[in-house]
């Protein structure tokens, strides 16, 4: 946990946005896979972890912005609790520890939220994620499902993202930390993507990578040979030599900051020159959406930017046709890159998603696109100080994407597709990603860069 005087700053700047009514964070249960004893990894709400840092089941912070005053409801640990699970602090010492004076049983809840829908005061909630949340707080509220929605907040959302979107130095601090640990994920991928092991063997090994060093992955790993799938989950395939392996993966450090970056590699350590092509493509694209992120700009022109590097690179190699500016006003690269070049990073993988992707990323300035592929774009407001987040750009090859654009003519006078579909198919996808820190005048690699030039890849494999 950060020190107690951090969550109270955070609980006192949110009172000073919202004035009337009162706040609940729910905090999450376990979750049963198989039988209800054998749960799931437990993993707080990030935004609860954000105001009131505690890292347990069966919590609740509750704020009245009228009073001033705030709560924690849980109980004490029973002595069969004891016996299962080992001694833990009382409510009474978990509240001091992030600033909270007030405590109360877990059961006193539902009576106190009760009386303050009676008394038709507001309660402000997140949006709900998790089916068993919405049950609890409907329970609490003697209301239905469906009411429940009513209580979702957009003055609360708008506040949270706010406030979460400006990552301070402690929050900094941990994101360097996760790097870190994504580092050694990454490193310990390209080494042994040798012929002949299984994928999962390499998806085992950074899991393990990630638990040893932090608090778990922040998201299923993607690790592929077939990584024109983007989000691909699948790890049952023996590596071949000369494939194209695509790992996406990222951990969580202790307090739940995130790490997300990719690269991509051939399997045996040497790029054929075909894959260099297109590697390098990609190489650019990352590194001009880079040189471009400083408060003020859009990530939606950074986006646009990058697709023309792309655009360019695939026009230069005859896979596209036209000019890079048309090509990519129209969409045409999309079937190559159909998502956006990337997303807010905090103590969520993709920060706030459970918001609001819009709300997050987007605003009265910048819409979202209906656009094919530019409608994946999850963040294309104006960049701040203190924003982080993910610069992934990507070319694939989807045979199937391209069967269907080919025969519906789809941007036909902008792309080639029977030399795609003739020499590309199998070839795979190549995707890079990096994790940034918009700063008061740029932006800032979070932690070390992973090898990611031709060279430094290959030389990383070798060693
Ligand atoms: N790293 C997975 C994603 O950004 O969707
Ligand atoms: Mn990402």
């Amino acid at each position: 946990m950060f020190r107690k005087d951090v969550y109270i700053d955070r609980r006192n700047r949110l009172k000073d946005k919202m004035k009337s009514g009162l706040v609940l964070f729910l905090g999450n249960q376990e979750s049963a896979f198989n039988y209800p004893d054998n749960t799931y990894h437990f993993r707080q709400d990030s935004s609860f972890l954000y105001f009131f840092g505690l890292d347990m089941p069966n919590i609740a912070g509750l704020i009245d912005f009228e009073s001033g005053k705030e709560y924690l409801f849980g109980n004490d640990f029973t002595i069969d609790d004891i016996i299962w699970m080992g001694p833990q602090p009382k409510i009474k010492e978990l509240a001091a520890q992030v600033g909270i004076e007030n405590t109360e049983p877990i059961n006193h809840l539902g009576n106190y939220l009760r009386n303050a829908n009676n008394q038709e005061r507001i309660i402000h909630v997140l949006p709900f994620y998790r089916g068993d949340t919405i049950i609890q707080f409907s329970n609490l509220l003697e209301i239905s499902h469906t009411e429940a929605e009513n209580y979702i907040s957009v003055d609360l959302i708008k506040a949270v993202i706010e406030m979460r979107s400006i990552k301070d130095k402690h929050e900094v601090e941990e994101l360097i930390k996760a790097a870190a640990i994504g580092y050694k994920m990454h490193v310990t991928s390209m080494k042994m993507a040798k012929p002949g092991i299984l994928e999962q063997e390499i998806a085992g090994a950074l899991e393990g990578i990630a638990s040893s060093y932090g608090s778990a992955l922040s998201f299923p790993i993607i690790l592929s040979q077939n990584g024109e799938t983007l989000h691909n989950h699948y790890h049952g395939n023996i590596l071949e030599e000369g494939r194209l392996l695509l790992t996406d993966t990222g951990a969580e450090t202790n307090l739940h900051y995130a790490s997300d970056n990719t690269r991509t590699f051939p399997v045996g350590g040497k790029f054929s020159q075909k894959q260099k092509d297109i590697y390098n493509i990609v190489l650019n694209g990352i590194n001009h959406g880079t040189s471009l992120i400083k408060p003020g700009v859009t990530y939606l022109s950074v986006h646009l930017e990058v697709a023309k590097i792309l655009a360019k690179g695939l026009i230069d190699l005859g896979l596209m046709k036209g000019n890079p500016e048309d090509a990519v006003r129209e969409g045409a690269h999309a079937m190559f890159m159909p998502h956006g070049l990337g997303h807010m990073m905090g103590l969520d993988v993709h920060d706030m998603e459970n918001l609001g992707e819009d709300y997050v990323g987007y605003d009265n300035e910048i819409r979202r696109s209906t656009q094919f592929g530019l409608r994946g774009l999850r963040l294309g407001r104006k960049l701040q100080p203190g924003f982080v987040l993910t610069n992934e750009p990507g070319i694939y090859f989807i045979p199937d994407l391209v069967k269907k654009w080919k025969a519906e003519k789809i941007n036909s006078s902008f792309i080639n597709y029977d030399k795609v579909l003739d020499e590309y198919s199998g070839f795979g996808g190549i995707r890079l990603e990096d994790d940034i820190l918009v700063t008061e005048t740029g932006h800032q690699l979070i932690g070390k860069r992973i090898p990611i030039t031709i060279e430094e890849v290959e030389e990383t494999m070798r060693s």
